[in-house]
């Protein structure tokens, strides 16, 4: 299991995610997105891989969900698709609790995805950004993801998508 620092000394462990994860992971998306993913969008991923949870077991951090001992503070979304037998990752969504940002707890959530996706066979990684999410911008550069191309329009409220790559190979 990954273990990412937390400011607090509590340490912030990464494990797949479980059903139970889900109403705490839907809070963190909306206050993450003005256009979140509806709950049956998590649902659907769940028991993936690259659908991945991060926890602290600090009573008053995240969205502590009462079943358990565990906060959910952060999540990654990602998955294979086939490509002509040249299997690619995607990763579709990633969010990380407001108060636990800049913490390094999305650096080890998209780690942990990458790992994720490079050991079931992705030999690249691709993913969409919002062009002003400069955040999220310099921690994909953080690991090595290019500029591939721009979607004008992509998002509904009109913002481009930027299209990021890197490749695991390398
Ligand atoms: C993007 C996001 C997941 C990053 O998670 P995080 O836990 O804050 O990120 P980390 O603490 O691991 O920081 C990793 C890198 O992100 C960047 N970053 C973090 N905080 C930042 C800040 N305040 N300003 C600019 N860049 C920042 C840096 O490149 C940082 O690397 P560094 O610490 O070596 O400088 C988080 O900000 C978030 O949930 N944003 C809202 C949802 C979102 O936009 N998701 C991406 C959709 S494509």
């Amino acid at each position: 299991m990954t273990t990412a620092p937390a400011e607090d000394g509590d340490d912030v462990r990464i494990r797949r995610a479980v059903q139970a994860d889900l109403l705490a992971v839907l809070r963190i998306e909306r206050a993450s997105f003005d256009q979140p993913w509806p709950f049956s969008a998590f649902e659907r991923y769940l028991g993936d891989p690259g659908f991945l949870v991060a926890v602290t077991n600090e009573e008053s951090a995240g969205y502590f969900d009462g079943d358990g001992d565990e906060s959910v503070v952060g999540y990654v979304v990602a998955n294979l698709v086939p490509n002509h037998g040249r299997a690619f990752g995607h990763v579709k969504d990633i969010a990380v609790h407001p108060d636990y940002r800049g913490e390094g707890i999305g650096a080890g959530l998209l780690d942990r995805a990458l790992t994720v996706l490079g050991t079931r066979g992705a030999q690249s990684v691709k993913l969409e950004v919002r062009a002003s999410n400069d955040r999220a911008v310099s921690l994909y550069r953080d690991f090595d993801f290019e500029y591939l191309r721009t979607i004008p329009r992509y998002y509904d409220d009109g913002e481009d998508a930027l299209i990021l790559v890197v490749d695991l190979d390398e």
